[in-house]
């Protein structure tokens, strides 16, 4: 596996894999109708590809094929994180986190803070991260719950 920097022509596989990781993974702990809402067939092509513009963003690939992804701002909100759908539980959120949090440290940032899916949150505590607060986030008109965390770098 190989962790390197996002580049513009990822973005159309990045999508795909955010779309299936959503309607194939977390839908295990959200309804049809939110996963439709989070990840609709139809993704917002400017936004992503803004975020991921002007975060840190960087993405895993095997053989050519991208993994996983993530984007953390450099004040160390750790924005996305996925996997792609088929390759669960083999490292790949792990190393990108791990390549996040050394990019954190170097620009000076004294914790990271994302806001854990349901589904994530385990993958979080195993790495040190601790909940803040449990939050009932609105988005497009439907109630989410997900979760604070953060993690101390120092
Ligand atoms: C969260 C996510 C990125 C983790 O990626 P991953 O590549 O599967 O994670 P890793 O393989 O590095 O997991 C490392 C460890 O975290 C823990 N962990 C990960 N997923 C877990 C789960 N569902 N339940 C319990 N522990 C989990 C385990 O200890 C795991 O080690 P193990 O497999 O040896 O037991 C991935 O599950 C994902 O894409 N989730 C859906 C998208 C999402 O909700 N993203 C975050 C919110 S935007």
């Amino acid at each position: 596996m190989r962790i390197r920097r996002y580049a513009p022509q990822d973005l159309e596989q990045m999508l795909q894999l955010l779309y299936d990781t959503v309607h194939n993974i977390n839908i295990k702990d959200y309804s049809p109708e939110q996963v439709d809402v989070w990840a609709p067939k139809e993704p917002e092509v400017e936004k992503w590809s803004g975020f991921f513009e002007n975060n840190i963003c960087y993405v895993a690939e095997i053989d050519d094929k991208i993994v996983g992804f993530g984007d953390l701002t450099e004040k160390g909100y750790l924005n996305t994180l996925y996997t792609h759908k088929d390759f669960q539980r083999k490292g790949i959120g792990s190393a990108l986190l791990k390549a996040f949090e050394s990019e954190a440290r170097n620009l000076g940032v004294s914790e990271i803070t994302t806001e854990a899916s349901i589904t994530a949150r385990p993958f979080f505590e195993k790495h040190d991260f601790v909940c803040v607060k449990k939050q009932n986030k609105e988005y497009k008109g439907m109630v989410f719950i997900n979760f604070l965390m953060k993690k101390s770098l120092r």
